[in-house]
C-alpha cells in the first residue's frame, strides 16, 4: 500500500480551512512574482538602510527596490533624501557604487554633485539639475534645468533613525501610520540612544522571500535550533505572545532567554538596550519583508530585496549603541555573532531550511500545500503569525494564498 498516491497528496484534509494553508505557486509561480513585485514591493516603506551608515554629509548607499535603482544621500544640512538613481537624460545608471562619499573627485565630474558619466550632467544633494553640458548650444531655450532634477521617493529617518523609503508617491501613509502599531513595543528601546551598525553582510538565498519571511515569524521551528531549546523552552517561553499587527505586521512578545544554561554562556543583562528589561526578545516582522529582532543586547534587522521567484537578496545588520566602549562593543559583537554570525548557532540552520524549502518549490514544481494550521491561543508555537501574514498578501493581490487562481475578494465573500 502506497503512503498517498498522487490524487491523495493532492486533496487537501478535508478539515482544513482555506486560511490554514497555502499553495505552494505563491512561492514559485514567476508571473505572481511579477505581479508582486508592483502590487506589493512597489507600495510598501522599506527600512533600506541606518542612518550610521551615511555618517557624513556627502556619504550616499545605492540599492534597488522591486528592480528600480535607488540612492540614498546625506545632504549638507544633514538630511537624508533618496532619488531614482536615474539620470532624466537617457536613463543611465547615476551612481553605480555601493557605497561611497560625492565629496571625493571623480574622472567624470565635480566634488558634491551626483555626475551622470554618460554626457556629464550634474545634480545637487536635493536632487536639482545643476549642469547641463553645453546647454545652450545644444538646447538653445527649450529645456530648463528646472524641469530636469532626479525623481525624489518619500523618505523619512525614524525608529531608531533608519531610513525608510517607498516607491509609492501616492501612499498617504507615514512610516508610522504604516509599521507605528507593530514597532510600538520597541520604540523607546530604539530610539532612547543613537545606534550604530557594526555588522553588515548580504546573502542571496535560493528561496522566494516569503519563505525567509515565514521562518522569522513562525517558532515553531525551534526544534531545529539548538541553542533556543536550550536557552528557551521554558513555561515562560511557551507562553510567549505572537499578535498580528495591522498592515501584515506581527509582533512575538518577549520572554527572559536562559543565555547561562547554553555551553560557557553568560547573561547579558548589562549590555541591554535602553530601557529593556534584563535578557528579553522582541521580534517584530514587518510585511512584506523585514523583521527587527532585538536579543537584549543586540539589534538584529533584516530586510529583504526579492530577485525571483526563487531568488532573494538578504542583507543582514547588527546595531548597538552608539556610545558603546570598545570592550561593550566587543561583547555586543559576540554576542550577535554567537547566534547570527558565520559561525554562530542559528542563521545557517535557518537559511538551511528556507533553502530546502526553495530546491523543492522551483518555477514549474507541481503545487503543494504548506500547511500553517497551528492554533495556540496566540502563543509562539500559533502560526497566527504566518496567516496573518497571507491574508494580507490576498487582499494587496486579489488572489487566495490557498488557491491563486481564485480572486481573494469573491472567496472572502
Ligand atoms: S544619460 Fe546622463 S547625462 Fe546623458
Ligand atoms: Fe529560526
Amino acid at each position: 500500500m502506497p503512503s498517498r498516491n498522487a490524487a491523495q497528496w493532492n486533496t487537501p484534509p478535508n478539515s482544513l480551512r482555506i486560511d490554514e494553508f497555502v499553495d505552494s505557486r505563491i512561492y514559485s509561480d514567476p508571473a505572481i512574482f511579477e505581479e508582486e513585485l508592483e502590487k506589493i514591493w512597489k507600495k510598501s516603506w522599506l527600512p533600506v538602510c541606518h542612518e550610521s551608515e551615511l555618517p557624513e554629509p556627502y556619504d550616499f548607499r545605492t540599492l534597488t527596490i522591486a528592480r528600480e535603482p535607488i540612492l540614498v544621500v546625506r545632504g549638507p544640512d544633514n538630511k537624508i533624501r533618496a532619488f531614482l538613481n536615474v539620470c532624466p537624460h537617457r536613463g543611465m545608471l547615476i551612481e553605480r557604487r555601493p557605497s561611497g562619499s560625492f565629496l571625493e573627485n571623480q574622472a567624470s565630474g565635480n566634488p558634491k554633485h551626483m555626475t551622470c558619466m554618460f554626457h556629464g550632467w550634474q545634480f545637487d544633494m536635493k536632487g536639482n539639475c545643476a549642469m547641463i553640458t553645453r546647454e545652450k548650444e545644444g538646447y538653445q531655450d527649450r529645456l530648463s534645468r528646472k524641469d530636469l532634477g532626479l525623481r525624489e521617493l518619500r523618505c523619512e529617518t525614524t525608529f531608531g533613525n533608519f531610513v525608510w523609503v517607498t516607491l509609492d508617491d501616492n501612499n498617504t501613509q507615514s512610516v508610522n501610520d504604516w509599521a507605528g502599531d507593530a514597532l510600538a513595543c520597541i520604540q523607546k528601546n530604539l530610539d532612547a540612544e543613537p545606534l550604530e551598525v557594526f555588522h553588515y553582510h548580504k546573502a542571496i538565498i535560493g528561496t522566494n522571500y516569503k519563505l525567509w519571511h515565514d521562518t522569522n515569524s513562525e517558532f515553531y521551528h525551534d526544534y531545529m535550533h539548538y541553542f533556543n531549546r536550550i536557552t528557551g523552552f521554558t513555561p515562560e517561553y511557551f507562553a510567549r505572545k505572537n499578535v498580528a499587527h495591522k498592515n501584515g505586521h506581527v509582533v512575538v512578545g518577549t520572554f527572559e532567554v536562559q543565555y547561562e544554561k547554553y555551553q560557557l554562556g553568560k547573561s547579558r543583562a548589562e549590555l541591554s538596550f535602553p530601557g529593556l528589561p534584563p535578557n528579553q526578545w522582541f521580534m517584530v516582522d514587518l510585511f512584506p519583508g523585514a523583521n527587527f529582532n532585538l536579543r537584549g543586547s543586540a539589534l538584529r534587522v533584516d530586510v529583504m530585496t526579492p530577485l525571483s521567484a526563487d531568488t532573494v537578496m538578504i542583507e543582514f545588520r547588527g546595531l548597538g549603541l552608539k556610545r558603546d566602549t570598545a570592550e561593550e562593543r566587543m561583547r555586543r559583537i559576540e554576542h550577535h555573532n554567537s547566534i547570527w554570525g558565520p559561525f554562530g548557532r542559528n542563521l545557517h540552520e535557518d537559511l538551511l531550511g528556507v533553502a530546502g524549502q526553495g530546491s523543492a518549490m522551483l518555477p514549474g514544481s507541481e503545487p503543494r500545500r504548506i500547511i500553517q494550521a497551528r492554533h495556540e491561543n496566540e502563543t509562539i508555537h500559533d502560526e497566527v503569525g504566518m496567516r496573518h501574514f497571507y491574508q494580507e498578501w490576498g487582499r494587496r493581490m486579489n488572489r487566495l494564498p490557498s488557491d491563486p487562481t481564485r480572486k481573494y475578494m469573491e472567496a472572502a465573500e
